[in-house]
């Protein structure tokens, strides 16, 4: 093993599997005329425990840098995101929130867009939300929120003060958090007697399987299987007892835990772990084949972005996501390969996409005219774009789609 690192979770021996070079932070969006020797880069690369199986990062970005007042991802700006959480807060209103004066704590609640449904029922919560411009839109919703990062001192505090939580909640927030240990302890201090802590994160199966690398950035620390995830909970007297696939951001798992021996674990946990050890997701040798993918994705995207240049053809970028700092920083796609990354959020508009500077514009400039191609870096809500941008697709526009391989629809 050449470079090595210890797990975040177990301090067991990581073992790197693939380095993406030297990357920026993927939602520091560049103000045009900004200092370039100000921008902050690290080495991104991941890596295996040969302890517990955490697939992880092989080094830390300090989270202050990347979750702040101007932190720019606003969850709302997906319809079909806001359908999703909308659900789950009916779901957990049927299911775990019956109960006399239930209370719920969410980690990363951001604009709200889960709990403002339950603030809307009357039901007592808590929003814990570091970065202060998304916190401030929830709180202006209605919803109770405190500015700080979840950790161990936070969940003794708002135990200390509101009381046990009978479900603490997290989307794509846990895997976002190194300090695993810190966490968890809070969970176990937090969690009522009965209570289930409910998590969901992109899962390794879909990333290996569709050799999906833009979900490895900065903030992605930890990626997440039932194996692994069992091995994690029980370091801290949590039992995984339920595990659900579910179709959001290219392929998420949804993990229940509880405290261990409060529950009788769902059969499907054994399942999903069944199938995993069978598609070998976490062996060293299914690793090194998903970063065989990963250079062949560069080379084959590349290609057809020359080619589409050199033909005369514009092509232009569809969502400024966080994942899309991989895919063009690994791949080296500048503005002269992509004009312009189309994008919703007003945070990320009028400004330059993190290390590849690719100017961010407004979603009325995607028509002005429409572009012969869109490469769709949004890929994980394609259905919604698609469905949304059919007048690209009548004008004879197409889309660049790069996993998990290159090809054009
Ligand atoms: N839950 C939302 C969703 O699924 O769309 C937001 C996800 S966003 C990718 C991750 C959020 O986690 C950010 O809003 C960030 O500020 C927050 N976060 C990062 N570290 C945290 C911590 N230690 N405790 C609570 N929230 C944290
Ligand atoms: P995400 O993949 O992390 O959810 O980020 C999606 C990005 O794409 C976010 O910057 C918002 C943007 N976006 C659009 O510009 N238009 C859309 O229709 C959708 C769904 C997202
Ligand atoms: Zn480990």
């Amino acid at each position: 093993m050449s470079n090595t690192t210890n797990c975040r979770v177990c301090n067991g021996t990581v073992g790197e599997f693939f380095d993406f070079g030297r990357q920026p932070l993927s939602d520091a969006f560049v103000e045009p005329g900004a200092d370039p020797a100000q921008e902050f880069f690290y080495r991104l690369a991941v890596g295996l425990c040969t302890g517990c199986a955490m697939v992880q990062l092989m080094e830390e970005v300090p989270r202050d840098r990347m979750f702040h007042e101007a932190y720019p991802y606003h969850s709302s700006g997906s319809a079909f995101m806001r359908t999703h959480f909308e659900e789950l807060a009916k779901r957990l209103l049927d299911t775990e929130l019956t109960g006399a004066d239930p209370f719920i704590v969410e980690l990363g609640c951001n604009d709200g867009v889960m709990l403002k449904a339950l603030a809307d029922a009357g039901v007592r919560h808590l929003g814990v939300e570091p970065s202060g411009g998304v916190a401030d839109v929830a709180a202006a919703k209605g919803v109770r929120v405190r500015k700080s990062f979840f950790e161990e001192d936070t969940a003794r505090q708002i135990r200390a003060g509101d009381g046990p939580a009978d479900v603490i909640y997290a989307a794509n927030t846990l895997c976002h958090i190194p300090y695993m240990g810190s966490i968890l302890t809070g969970v176990t201090a937090l969690l009522a007697p009965g209570g289930v802590f409910v998590f969901e994160d992109p899962y390794l199966g879909d990333i290996v399987e569709r050799s999906s690398f833009d979900q490895i950035y900065d903030e992605h620390f930890f990626f997440f299987a039932a194996q692994s995830v069992q091995a994690m909970a029980a370091r801290h007297g949590l039992e995984l007892v339920d595990v659900e696939r579910i179709p959001v951001h290219g392929g998420e798992v949804r993990y229940t835990l509880a405290h261990a021996g409060a529950r009788t674990p769902a059969p499907a946990v054994a399942e999903l772990i069944a199938q995993e050890r069978a598609n070998g997701i976490a062996d060293p040798s299914t690793l090194q084949r998903f970063g065989a993918n990963v250079l062949k994705i560069r080379t084959d995207l590349m290609a057809l972005l020359s080619r589409l240049r050199e033909e005369g053809k514009t092509v232009v970028g569809y969502g400024a996501t966080a994942k899309s700092a991989t895919v063009t920083n690994f791949c080296g796609i500048d503005a002269d390969l992509v004009t312009f990354v189309s994008d919703s959020t007003p945070a990320k508009i009028g400004r330059l996409t993190p290390g590849a500077h690719i100017p961010v514009r407004e979603p009325a400039a995607f028509s002005q005219p429409y572009p012969d191609y869109a490469l769709l870096f949004a890929w994980n809500h394609a259905e919604e774009i698609m469905a949304k941008e059919q007048a690209f697709r009548d004008a004879g526009g197409r889309w660049i789609l790069y996993v998990p391989d290159v090809r054009v629809v």
